[in-house]
């Protein structure tokens, strides 16, 4: 029997029927607070990948050659492609750009729980705004977002320039080894890593860096730091706004392209991966040929809150199963039709059956039964029956509808 790809999965209706509800909640906050839909290829030219991030990021991909011989990559992430979007389609409109995708991603990863080789992100891209009001406004959204999906989480912020302050005077891959470190808290690695540099002075700097929750705290760990009346506003506003949130300045982020304020949010119930969010502020789009632009944008794992919400979110549709003899047939056709013009989910019987097996069908399948036989089809009334309590009535059709949306059928 053939399967699906390693780290793909098949969503039957009742996790599609999840999965719009939540992403449905997220557009509708999207749309809030300004963030409308764009939609980009889900292959590119390998290079826009390769450009920012290097050679090496092709292990994490799926790439490929094209029967012309073009390079391309499935894409692992939407900002890169966003950013080149921008530039072939729209540089010259008024700024700022408030876009936000919901698209599946790629990334050849080894598949675990919450970690998939296909994964859907939805994420918002600001582009063209380069303040402490705008990256406060990118971090309350995410708020906003992850609070809309009822997930529990918490959010964490920070920002690139105390560690690159501190790192200054090493080499970037030297820099990097620094980070890997810090990043697994590693602080025995950190301290051969230092000695090996002639560097061991910065590991108390760096670990007291890592673990500090407080601003003016980091500021006196890191020394001046360029723009720090910016993050000293965007805190402000975070604070002011009530987002419930801790200050990290051990954050890296694994993608290339950050500059400045970074965030992450991680849910409370989930293993290994538990990292819902990923964001921050970034330049992409001079890598591109387009001119400079500040942008600030975050991407939501939304497997992974799918993961952390479990089973308990999603509220089934009322089903109402449309059951008939072959003289109520014509009445029921309509009485089906009316019900779905109404709003409400009504299905009727397509394989021929007697009205007995209809109904044990239904037993198993809906809320609700309507019956119509030769009686109802003259009457032009329908019989409701509750196929949970077994309560069954003779109704005219208004009023059968009226019972029906009481249940919260057609929602
Ligand atoms: P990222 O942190 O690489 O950032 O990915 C965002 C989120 O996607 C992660 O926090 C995680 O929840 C989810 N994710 C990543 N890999 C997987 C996977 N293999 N399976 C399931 N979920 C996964 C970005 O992609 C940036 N483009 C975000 C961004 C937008 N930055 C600025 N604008």
């Amino acid at each position: 029997m053939l399967q699906k790809p390693r780290g793909t999965r098949d969503f039957l209706p009742d996790e599609m029927e999840a999965r719009r509800t939540i992403e449905w909640r997220l557009r509708e906050v999207a749309r809030r607070w300004g963030y409308r839909e764009v939609c980009t290829p889900e292959f590119e030219d390998l290079e826009l990948f390769t450009m920012r991030s290097g050679e090496g990021i092709i292990e994490e991909m799926y790439v490929f050659t094209d029967k012309g011989g073009r390079s391309l990559a499935l894409r692992p992430e939407i900002t890169a492609s966003v950013i080149r979007m921008y530039i072939n389609e729209a540089k010259v409109a008024p700024k700022p750009l408030r876009w936000c995708y919901f698209a599946d991603c790629f990334r050849y990863e080894r598949p675990q729980k919450g970690r998939y080789r296909q994964f859907w992100q939805f994420g918002v891209e600001l582009i063209g705004a380069d303040t402490a009001l705008a990256d406060a406004e990118v971090i309350m959204l995410a708020a906003d977002m992850l609070n809309a999906t009822g997930v529990s989480y918490e959010l964490k912020v920070g920002h690139l320039s105390f560690m690159k302050n501190l790192l200054m005077d090493l080499e970037p891959p030297a820099q990097r080894k620094v980070m890997a470190h810090l990043d697994k808290k590693d602080y025995d690695g950190l301290e051969a890593t230092l000695g090996a540099m002639d560097k061991s002075d910065l590991g108390n700097s760096l670990i007291s860096l890592v673990q500090c929750r407080d601003l003016s705290e980091a500021f006196e760990i890191a020394g001046t730091i360029p723009g720090q009346e910016r993050i000293q506003q965007t805190i402000t506003l975070l604070d002011a706004a009530g987002i419930n949130y801790s200050l990290n300045f051990g954050i890296a982020r694994g993608l290339d392209y950050y500059t400045g304020m970074v965030f992450e949010a991680f849910a409370e119930n989930l293993g290994a991966e538990n990292q819902i969010l990923g964001g921050g502020t970034y330049r992409l789009a001079h890598l591109f040929g387009g001119d400079d632009v500040a942008s600030c944008g975050f991407a939501i794992g939304f497997d992974r809150v799918m993961v952390s919400l479990g089973e308990t979110q999603h509220k089934q549709d009322v089903v109402i199963a449309i059951t008939c003899t072959s003289e109520g047939r014509n009445h029921a056709m309509e009485v089906a039709r009316t019900l779905r013009n109404a709003g409400i989910r009504a299905e009727m019987d397509l394989m021929e059956r007697g009205l007995g097996a209809q109904l044990a069908h239904a037993a198993k399948s809906a809320d609700f039964a309507i019956v119509i036989g030769q009686r109802e089809a003259e009457s032009r009334n329908v019989t409701l029956k509750n196929l949970h309590s077994g309560e069954q009535k003779t109704l005219d059709l208004p009023s059968a509808i009226a019972e029906v949306a009481s249940h919260g059928a057609g929602r």
